[in-house]
């Protein structure tokens, strides 16, 4: 049990052309904030280098891009190489890390991105969290859009974004699973600093 006055932070960095992904970092957010005393900062990638003090002082860093042409995005990437210097002085060795993504299709090669992102952390040094859910139960007609992790993923949270109209909302269930992610990866620096 930690000490009431100790607080955590995390960052959730994420890239999103569309409005997908930012509707799935805002859930991972809500979840990171549930636990109490838990700071959460909303990043988006193309503004981090603004914030550079913010997630090295982070104590988990949470990552979000969408699917493009089976990678992450050229503005997820463009955070990642400008993450180089930091790289350099290993200044994220050892914080917890996560990911997250969103494709047009039910697979669309989302696996990819989060083994991108997962690789990206350990070349940082962090020690990367699963998503820690088994696979929702599958209804007939695969439309079960309400269950949480429908989808079947373990490195991470993925969801199902229809199209490219930002109207468009992921599903509930898929928006629970990345809420459900943000939970864990706070849980999961709380007990890491209760044994600090
Ligand atoms: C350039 C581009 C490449 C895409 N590549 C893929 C892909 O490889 N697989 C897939 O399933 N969907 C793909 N999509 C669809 C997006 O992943 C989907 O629309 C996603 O919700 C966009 O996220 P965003 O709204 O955060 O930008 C692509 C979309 C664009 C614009």
């Amino acid at each position: 049990m930690l000490p009431s006055f100790t607080t955590i932070s995390i960052a959730v960095v994420y890239h999103s052309a569309f409005g997908h992904t930012k509707k799935l970092a805002e859930a991972v957010a809500r979840g990171a904030a549930q636990p109490v005393n838990s700071h959460v900062h909303l990043i988006r990638a193309e503004e981090a280098s603004e914030h550079w003090d913010t997630l090295n002082a982070a104590d988990a860093l949470i990552f979000g891009s969408p699917t493009y042409m089976g990678a992450v995005s050229a503005g997820f990437k463009d955070f990642m190489d400008k993450s180089g210097n930091l790289w350099l002085k290993q200044r994220w060795r050892d914080k917890l890390a996560a990911g997250f993504t969103t494709s047009g299709s039910y697979n669309g090669d989302k696996l990819a991105v989060l083994q991108q992102l997962a690789g990206f952390a350990a070349q940082h040094g962090m020690i990367w969290i699963s998503l820690g859910l088994k696979p929702g139960d599958a209804e007939e007609d695969g439309a079960n859009t309400h269950v949480l992790n429908r989808l079947g993923s373990y490195l991470g949270a993925m969801a199902r974004s229809v199209n490219d109209s930002p109207e468009v909302t992921p599903p509930q269930g898929d928006l629970d699973t990345a809420e459900f992610l943000g939970k864990r990866v706070a849980e999961m620096v709380y007990r890491f600093k209760s044994k600090e």
